[in-house]
């Protein structure tokens, strides 16, 4: 079975090929926002891909317009676009203060 670590959570789980980044860690309660519900419009379940990127379903054309518009580059994903499918991936979840680009980047809802 493929496993995914959350580097913030110190957390590696084994996952069904297929499942997001964002499903695995909402199964595993990793604080991973996600305000359009995982429908590729809002980049709130953006994670950093530490390892294993290769192990992951490509970049979409959705995932990359989203990715583009608020300049995210790689190592950035989409949480919930992201389907696990192999190996073992690590990622970390950036935090609210980590932000590539103040201007663009839009805000994280509070707490
Ligand atoms: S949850 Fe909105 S883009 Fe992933």
């Amino acid at each position: 079975m493929p496993k995914i670590t959350f580097r913030n959570s110190n957390l590696t789980v084994e996952v069904t090929k297929g499942t997001s980044i964002l499903e695995a860690a909402l199964e595993h309660r990793v604080p991973l926002y996600h305000t359009c519900g995982g429908n590729c419009s809002c980049s709130t379940c953006r994670i950093l891909v530490l390892r294993g990127a290769e192990n992951l379903s490509p970049v979409e054309v959705d995932e990359a317009e989203l990715l583009d518009s608020f300049d995210l580059k790689t190592p950035h994903r989409l949480g919930c676009q992201s389907l696990i499918l192999k190996g073992e991936v690590e990622v970390d979840i950036p935090s609210r203060d980590r932000k590539p680009r103040d201007s663009k980047i839009p805000p994280l809802p509070d707490e």
